[in-house]
């Protein structure tokens, strides 16, 4: 048998899936890259707790990014290392850095559902399935990320609000941590 019809029957995965796929493991490794800066912003800004919660997320996400590439290759395909650049290093407040955190996640979950949708369109039940675990992890992150945030409201940032939020955050990271 020639290497090409093995390379065929080993393949599980359709071509558009895989492009699907490669394209969440880039988001994923973004997203991790994201949350890097983030961390090292927070933790020169003093923000100690903030700081801690981010480079476990950053870590998480890069978990997130390894788990596609087994998949895909496990499925016959090839895993694509993304390109990196243009991370952002600044920002004007931790309240921003965590309105960004939603608004990321949100697009992520977007993302997500899109191979979901995909792959039931196609009948590839397996992929199906396979997602169904970025699913629900979506929809815990993103209560995450809006309870983070609520914190800003409901405490407030004057005085010693700021210093408050900070260590809720690093409640909030206690209570989630090994999830
Ligand atoms: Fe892995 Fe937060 O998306």
């Amino acid at each position: 048998m020639k290497n090409k019809e093995i390379v065929t029957l080993q393949r599980s995965l359709l071509h558009d899936t895989e492009k699907l796929l490669n394209q969440q493991i880039e988001m994923e490794g973004k997203s991790s890259a994201y949350y890097l800066s983030m961390a090292s912003w927070c933790d020169m800004m003093g923000y100690d707790n903030a700081a801690g919660y981010l480079y476990t997320h950053a870590e998480e996400e890069r978990q997130h990014m390894l788990k596609l590439f087994h998949y895909i290759n496990e499925a016959g395909g090839h895993a694509i290392q993304p390109e990196i650049s243009g991370v952002r290093q600044h920002f004007n407040s931790l309240r921003e850095v965590f309105e960004l955190i939603l608004e990321h996640e949100i697009q992520v979950t977007k993302s997500i559902n899109s191979i979901v949708d995909h792959s039931f369109g196609v009948k590839d039940f397996a992929t199906f399935s396979f997602m169904q675990w970025y699913v629900t992890e979506q929809r815990e992150e993103e209560t995450l990320a809006r309870r983070a945030l609520e914190l800003f409201d409901i405490i407030g940032e004057e005085g010693v609000g700021l210093w408050t939020i900070d260590q809720e955050l690093g409640k909030l990271h206690e209570k989630t941590a090994g999830n």
